[in-house]
């Protein structure tokens, strides 16, 4: 599916984005583990959260609609799982397979997970190199680097693991293997990453001792309690919606009840430093998270400096800070975020290549970008290389291009946006041809 956008509309209007990827994930994980039945409302139901609950069936889980946008999750206990009987597809979800493989290695049985080409190209050896150490015996292509995975869980013992870059998703991996492990599992990161599975592990009665960057969860444990949360939506899919406002003369956009979990919101702490004035509403907390309105309208930005510890905190928002970056005076320069090369795609690649060909003069550093703005942005046909996030930067540029531009394939919007161009069309009316 092609997606085209043309410029010249104002974003105005209020809207509520679909709900976290992330906290979905956990919740479907948790819920499933749980004693007794889980309420998850306000759930992505975007591609990569139904990988999760494909596999959560396959492992024996039942998962009901209990309203449209509610999910009734029947838990089996911690010890309730059943061996599948097929490969675990984890189709483009890099989270259902690192997250799944912590709480595998404590099963004692097989399983083998996979997906398509785009998740069988990433990285694996950072969740099975320390769940080996843990006592679980995992295979994969090319000495455990890359999937398919297999997996003979098992007797976990507890570990100390200093992970080599910031990762909430190997965090997470490792703290939901310590839940089946004898003894401390203690696991120290260099900065920190999004803490939502501590978060709800906290909120089911599972103790993590958190110190600055380092988390201590006691194994094993014996029980989880069930769920019953409201999932805010998603800071990471508002972000768009944020920054197109920002950059689209005339906008005024209203974005109620998103996340704004501090580990998650480095973009807004950045594009602050780039001149803009976000409005924080209303901060409420609910299931254990942060939640607010954001109110953005148009104004100037000026070019910024990213890297260090903000890196982790908005790594999701780099195709649309780049965005925003070309259009802001002077020049933007991200450093530290090599992990943008093993994400849905090479992200510092396909950034370049996408940005630039709609005019931006942005150039790839090993561990990030530079770009000089602001440029004019001219519509083309542009490829997204099956990158959700890409795709939808480059909606938002496509307001900003002069002319019409043509996202190429621009489905795997689905993957963490279902629902995007509806929003999009309600908000700049007239934009979408
Ligand atoms: C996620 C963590 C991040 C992020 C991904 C979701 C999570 O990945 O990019 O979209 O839910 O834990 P890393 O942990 O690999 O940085």
């Amino acid at each position: 599916m092609n997606l085209r956008v043309r410029s010249g509309t104002p974003l105005c209007g209020e809207t509520r984005v679909p709900g976290d990827k992330s906290i979905t994930h956990r919740g479907l994980l948790l819920g499933a583990l749980a004693d007794g039945p889980s309420r998850l409302s306000g759930y992505l139901d975007g591609g990569d959260c139904r990988a999760t609950i494909g596999c959560l069936r396959a492992l024996g889980v039942e998962i009901e609609q209990a309203a449209p946008d509610q999910l009734l999750i029947h838990g089996r206990g911690l010890q309730g799982w059943r061996e599948p009987e097929d490969v675990l597809n984890c189709v483009r979800s890099g989270t259902t397979m690192r997250l799944l493989a912590g709480l595998l290695a404590g099963q004692p049985f097989y399983s083998v997970l996979s997906g398509e080409a785009q998740l069988r190209r990433r990285p694996m050896d950072r969740v099975a190199l320390p769940l080996r150490q843990m006592g679980a015996q995992i295979s994969g292509r090319e000495g455990g680097r890359l999937p398919p995975l297999t997996i003979q869980g098992g007797a976990l013992r507890g570990i100390t693991y200093e992970l080599p870059v910031a990762s909430a998703q190997v965090k997470s991996c490792l703290l939901l293997a310590a839940l089946y492990a004898e003894g401390a599992t203690t696991v120290r990161e260099p900065a920190p990453s999004r803490d939502h599975t501590e978060r709800m592990l906290r909120g089911r009665g599972v103790e993590v001792i958190s110190q600055g960057n380092v988390h201590t969860l006691q194994g094993p444990a014996e029980h989880l309690a069930p769920l019953d949360t409201v999932v805010p939506g998603d800071f990471s899919s508002a972000a768009f919606f944020l920054v197109g406002a920002l950059l689209v003369p005339g906008s005024e956009v209203l974005l109620r009840h998103v996340g704004i979990n501090p580990t998650r919101t480095g973009l807004l702490a950045v594009l602050r430093q780039m001149g803009a004035e976000v409005a924080t509403l209303d901060p409420r907390e609910e299931g254990g998270e942060p939640v607010a309105d954001l109110l953005v309208r148009s104004q100037p930005l000026r070019g910024v400096e990213v890297g260090g510890a903000t890196v982790p905190l908005m790594i999701d928002e780099f195709p649309i800070l780049a965005l925003a970056a070309t259009q802001a005076e002077g020049t933007t320069r991200v450093r530290d975020a090599a992990e943008l090369r093993v994400k849905e795609t090479d992200r510092i690649a396909t950034i370049v290549a996408a940005l630039g060909a709609l005019g931006a003069e942005i150039e790839a550093l090993p561990d990030g970008f530079e770009i000089r703005g602001p440029t004019p942005l001219r519509g083309v046909a542009v490829e997204c290389y099956g990158d959700h996030r890409l795709a939808m930067t480059l909606a938002m540029a496509g307001l900003v291009a002069e002319g019409e531009t043509t996202i190429l394939g621009a489905e795997c919007i689905a993957d963490s946006f279902p629902g995007f161009e509806r929003c999009l069309a309600a908000l700049a009316q007239g934009a979408l041809a």
